[in-house]
């Protein structure tokens, strides 16, 4: 009877620790996403910061702010966020203007500057992954990074002259207002990442 009931407290004991060593990695878990927290409300006030310096801060925060624990309050994976959020938006655009020269009906004038715009936003995408090419090597540099940034700069800049020399191209043609509504509006979701992009690198890089 006796050792029975010794066997039963030994069970009881067991299962105890069982219960407990499986509890272990959840509160571990609890602990370090707690923590996690803490970070991802810094890491996001590091990328308010940032963006406020831009020239559109509510859409670099809004599009930089869900990569804020990827980013790390890193500067230069700050800046290669903003570049791929770019690229993004430039291929997106690319397309979305692509669509409009399958509209039926469109004069001779408006396809000119719908083609006009294609061709100004497919160099955009490229130099947009040009400079995205060149942010790989920056790791790389060391301490001598300065012509690696300065090409990047001259990428950024000449995606920012191709996606407004579109924009100029509406103002001169005649075309129609849902035409240059819709061109307008898919430039102004690549150009002011672009130009964010472009005032964080030269915020974080200042040569
Ligand atoms: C950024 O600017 C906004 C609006 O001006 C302000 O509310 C916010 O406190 C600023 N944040 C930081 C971190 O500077
Ligand atoms: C893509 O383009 C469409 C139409 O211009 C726009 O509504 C959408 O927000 C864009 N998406 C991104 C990720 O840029
Ligand atoms: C462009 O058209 C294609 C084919 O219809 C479609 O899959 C794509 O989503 C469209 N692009 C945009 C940005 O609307």
């Amino acid at each position: 009877m006796e050792a029975y009931s010794r066997t039963t407290l030994t069970i009881l004991l067991l299962m105890n620790l069982l219960f407990l060593i499986s509890n272990i990695p959840t509160t571990l878990a609890a602990t370090s996403s707690a923590s996690n927290s803490v970070s991802t409300i810094s890491y996001k006030t590091y990328i308010q910061t940032a963006c406020n310096s831009t020239t559109y801060p509510r859409v670099c925060y809004s599009s930089l702010s869900p990569y804020a624990s990827n980013i790390r309050g890193h500067p230069q994976k700050l800046c290669k966020t903003a570049l791929s959020v770019a690229a993004k938006a430039a291929r997106n655009a690319s397309s979305t203007i692509s669509n409009l020269s399958k509209l039926k009906g469109l004069t001779r004038s408006e396809a000119a500057v719908i083609k006009d715009c294609i061709e100004n936003v497919k160099s955009s995408v490229d130099e947009l992954k040009q400079s995205l090419n060149e942010m790989g090597h920056l790791g790389a540099c060391g301490s001598d990074c300065q012509l690696q940034i300065s090409n990047i700069k001259t990428w950024v800049s000449a995606a920012i002259t191709d996606e407004s020399t579109c924009t100029d191209g509406l103002e001169e043609q005649k075309v129609s207002a849902t035409v240059q509504d819709k061109i307008s509006r898919s430039i102004l979701n690549v150009a002011r990442p672009t130009s964010n992009a472009l005032s964080l690198f030269n915020s974080h890089y200042p040569y």
